[in-house]
């Protein structure tokens, strides 16, 4: 990995720390709160592709389960990972592969819908259908009652994508100069 490489996975990763500074903000009905976190890490994807994206996401995992309190309100430890919250994280990281991969493929595509589909279908559905079984294992709570609940976020996080899709572009065109992904 190149000097470069490792910079802009150092600096996704510190985006990703600053926007677990921003509250969560609890829901009475489901154990997991709405988050601004979760933008960093599809951006981690697309703006770094699967290789660095994942790293990026990987290195920031490390780090809460070594006892960082670096997710949204302060949380970290070990501990988050047997949480309500724990395949929500495991989502994360998946996602940011997916988002990178899809990201590499279609590299060049100025069509929106593919863009809003590369970031989305991983970083929205993949993570709460994956948040939800978490949810489910961990609480006890009834599969179809954890999707349902976690579909609040699907509203929130729509808006996510398409804030992720924006940023992402000028961003790639600050670091490499030249229009390159979305
Ligand atoms: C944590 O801090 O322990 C992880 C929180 C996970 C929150 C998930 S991410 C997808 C969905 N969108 C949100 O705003 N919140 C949930």
């Amino acid at each position: 990995m190149r000097t470069k490489d490792i910079s802009m996975v150092a600096m996704m990763m510190a985006i990703i720390i600053v926007l677990g500074m921003i509250p969560p903000i609890p829901l009475g009905f489901i154990p997991v709160p709405i988050v601004l976190q979760n933008l960093g890490i599809m951006l981690a994807g697309i703006v770094l592709g699967a290789k660095r994206g994942g790293l990026a996401v990987a290195l920031f995992l490390i780090l809460v389960a070594v006892g960082m309190p670096f997710l949204s309100g302060g949380s970290g430890g070990f501990s988050v990972f047997l949480g309500p919250t724990t395949g929500y994280l495991i989502g994360w990281f998946i996602s940011a592969i997916l988002i990178g991969l899809g990201q590499e493929k279609f590299m060049t595509t100025k069509n929106w819908g593919i863009k809003f589909l590369i970031v989305a279908l991983p970083g929205v559905l993949l993570v709460d259908l994956l948040g939800s079984i978490g949810l489910s294992i961990v609480t006890g709570m009834n599969l179809s009652a954890a999707i349902i609940s976690s579909a609040v976020f699907i509203p929130g996080d729509t808006l996510k994508v398409i804030l992720v899709i924006i940023i992402a572009e000028r961003l790639l065109k600050v670091i490499y100069r030249k229009e390159r992904v979305v």
